[in-house]
């Protein structure tokens, strides 16, 4: 894996935290007992929090990197157009709301378990691609101070949120 300078690295600074997320969703999703109601929606509330955080992550790369790299490139693709995240808060918020007997909180969590790894084995791969297709396009697209200005604004952004 290719190393750059941590002032023009813009993803793996924020990807350290996204991936200590997916660390910590993963180990509750075994831990937790579902057929504890309490549990069952801790869980789910913990979800809700990191997902959002994943979604203003995903915007501010949008806003600070990939709209820029796209004006530059004319071929980047929108790397994060399939809105995946959006479906799972509504799958968190829909079992908050509805989810009412320990018989259907068991059904939800098998559904879940199933939706939470599916995200996981697309996410994981996605920030590597952006670590090691992305970053590289960058350098090539962008002057270094250009890419030092982008760098600031990305920590800036996810420092505020
Ligand atoms: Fe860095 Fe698009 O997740």
């Amino acid at each position: 894996m290719a190393l750059f300078p941590d002032e023009v690295d813009v993803f793996t600074g924020p990807h350290w935290r996204m991936k200590q997320l997916v660390g910590l969703y993963s180990e509750k999703l075994s831990k937790t007992n579902f057929s504890n109601f309490r549990d069952f929606r801790s869980f789910l509330q913990s979800l809700l929090a990191t997902f959002k955080e994943f979604k203003m992550h995903e915007q501010i790369e949008n806003e600070c990197i990939m709209d820029l790299l796209q004006q530059r490139s004319q071929t980047v693709y929108h790397v994060h157009a399939d809105n995946k995240l959006s479906e799972m808060l509504t799958l968190f918020e829909k079992g908050l709301r509805s989810v009412k007997s320990e018989h259907e909180q068991l059904n939800y969590a098998r559904q879940l378990k199933e939706r939470l790894e599916a995200f996981t084995q697309d996410f994981l791969p996605h920030m590597k691609e952006e670590e090691e297709v992305y970053q590289p396009m960058l350098m090539e697209y962008f002057s270094y101070d250009e890419l030092k200005a982008i760098k600031r604004q990305v920590m800036l952004q996810h420092s505020s949120t």
